[in-house]
């Protein structure tokens, strides 16, 4: 089941977020539907590592309202599919974007093998507990050799007391042995770089501000608020922080021509 935080931060705000943009203007939306603390830095890292390119199949698991694959579309030309567990948090995404939506568990992904160029997975797998399960799943849908962007936030040494409802962070040790144990290769990795235009937190801004003028008094908003406020006090406590990763699906075992040993 999935955690009560988890469908008020991702379900219900995602929602309100539509709702938002649709009063306050459509260059509110990229901005608004980043819910997985990324930036048009982190992106472009993100983008360029994997070599992002105009028609590619960007496959965005766990895509949340769809700002990061909306992002990506703009301004590489890639043709995204989202792939999101949350009913309105896709349907967010398709009246904002008017992207392909597939409402669906990331670890049971609705497409052939080997059908996708390349994806993302921006946040997500701090929320998911068996994060083999998921990158395997991920694995299975990528082209051999096709690269994964990854957002991840990571815990310190130290175990979390209290997280956030529904989050499951992984430390960096235990962060490299999921990606190997599900075949891909880490390329490169960096910390998510702080600087964010104001340009761009105005907009996110305005569009917070709104939904708090509207659901402050609703139930899923205290609870949402309340993760976000969690979140943030580890995150001055330096026990997590937000990594961006590249990696690149190894060619499996079974489908490796002989030459290659
Ligand atoms: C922190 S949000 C990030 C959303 C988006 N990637 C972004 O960066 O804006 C995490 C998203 O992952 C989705 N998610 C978590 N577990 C999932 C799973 N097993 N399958 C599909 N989506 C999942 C959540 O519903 C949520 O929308």
């Amino acid at each position: 089941m999935t955690a009560p935080g988890m469908v008020a931060e991702f379900d219900d705000v995602a929602a309100w977020t539509a709702e938002a943009v649709e009063q306050l203007g459509v260059e509110h939306a990229i901005p608004a539907a980043c819910r997985g603390s990324s930036s048009p830095a982190a992106l472009a890292w993100l983008a360029e590592a994997c070599e992002l390119s105009p028609g590619a199949r960007l496959l965005d698991v766990g895509a949340g309202s769809g700002g990061p694959a909306a992002w990506a579309a703009s301004r590489f030309g890639v043709r995204p599919i989202l792939l999101e567990a949350m009913p309105s948090a896709g349907r967010a995404a398709s009246k904002l974007f008017g992207l392909p939506v597939l409402t669906a568990d990331g670890r049971h992904i609705p497409l052939g093998n080997e059908s996708v160029e390349v994806a993302w997975c921006l946040g997500v797998l701090c929320t998911v507990e068996d994060k083999v399960a998921l990158l395997r799943e991920i694995h299975r849908v990528l082209v051999p050799r096709a690269s994964l962007g990854l957002l991840v936030v990571v815990a310190g040494d130290r175990p979390i007391r209290r997280p956030p409802d529904g989050n499951h962070f992984p430390t960096q040790t235990e962060l490299e042995d999921v990606l190997d144990r599900s075949g891909f290769d880490l390329v490169e990795q960096i910390e998510r770089p702080a600087a964010v235009p104001l340009s761009w937190t105005r907009r996110a801004a305005a569009v917070a501000a709104h939904i708090s003028a509207r659901h402050h008094t609703h139930p899923a908003y205290t609870l949402a608020n309340s993760q976000g406020t969690r979140l943030t006090s580890l995150f001055a406590q330096g026990q997590l922080s937000i990594q961006l990763l590249h990696a690149v699906a190894r060619v499996p075992n079974d489908r490796r021509s002989p030459a290659a040993g």
